[in-house]
């Protein structure tokens, strides 16, 4: 299983991962990405469906902000607020 989240201290805002992954990548009030699975706790595993689109947003992200991680993450940086 994949798990992915934002690191939102790196985001900056620009945009492609929701363009990339749609139902898995959204933006708050600041424009800052986040993940739709579980408000970027990275702790629900990524649908296989939505797994090329995961990539997609991975190799878009200027800042590479976007985490894949093999196991689920840890509170460290996680959490959308
Ligand atoms: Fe931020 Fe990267 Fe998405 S900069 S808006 S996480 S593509």
């Amino acid at each position: 299983a994949k798990y992915t989240m934002v690191d939102r201290e790196t985001c900056i805002s620009c945009g492609a991962c929701g363009a990339s992954a749609p139902d898995l990548f959204d933006y708050d009030d600041d424009g800052l990405a986040f993940s739709l699975l579980d408000n970027n706790m990275g702790k629900r595993s990524v649908p296989d469906e939505l797994l090329d689109d995961l990539a997609d947003a991975f190799e878009g992200c200027p800042t590479e902000s976007i985490r894949i991680s093999d196991n689920p993450f840890t509170l460290e940086k996680s959490g959308k607020a």
